[in-house]
């Protein structure tokens, strides 16, 4: 079983004036899958704040993936992957790119998610977009290919079966 770790960024559901519904989308989807939720927060579009969780969900929770919704758009306040940026080790830019590509399928607009995602010690961090319908598009396809990588990280599978 993977441990996992939820931030929402928004201003408006950070202050009580918007229910989450994309926390709760990544919430049911990913215990469906057997992930144990070890925290879920939302916070206001402030990148200090954003890099200090994402920093405590790794260093010091030891999340295996650490997923984010919300604030990878063009609006002004956007800053989730900025954040992000300050606190990954290593990118892994095809998992963004896969999202990105199955997400274009369904909506031209997905080029305008600038989410990126990225390693950080033993945590795997994913951006997905901020709307419930977008999380759970973008869910649905990375999911099922998600735990081999985490299992690599983990050091529980060495490398990628060839048959
Ligand atoms: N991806 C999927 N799968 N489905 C969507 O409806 N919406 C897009 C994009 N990615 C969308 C999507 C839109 S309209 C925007 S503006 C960007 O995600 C950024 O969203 P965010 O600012 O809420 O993070």
């Amino acid at each position: 079983m993977f441990t996992l770790g939820i931030i929402i960024s928004s201003d408006k559901g950070s202050k009580g004036e918007r229910v989450d519904e994309s926390g709760k989308v990544i919430q049911e989807m990913m215990k469906q899958q057997g992930y144990e939720i070890k925290k879920y927060i939302v916070l206001p579009d402030e990148k200090e704040l954003l890099a200090a969780e994402m920093i405590y969900m790794t260093d010091e929770l030891g999340v295996d993936l650490l997923l984010t919704s919300g604030g990878t758009g063009f609006s002004k306040r956007d800053i989730t992957p900025e954040a992000t940026l300050t606190v990954v080790e290593r990118l892994t830019p095809g998992i963004s790119e896969a999202i990105r590509y199955n997400s274009l399928k369904i909506t031209p607009r997905a080029m305008l998610s600038r989410a990126i995602s990225g390693i950080r010690k033993d945590t795997l961090i994913i951006n997905l977009p901020g709307s419930p319908k977008a999380v759970r598009e973008s869910l649905e396809y990375i999911i099922p290919h998600i735990g081999h990588g985490l299992e690599i990280l983990r050091g529980s599978a060495s490398e990628c079966a060839r048959k």
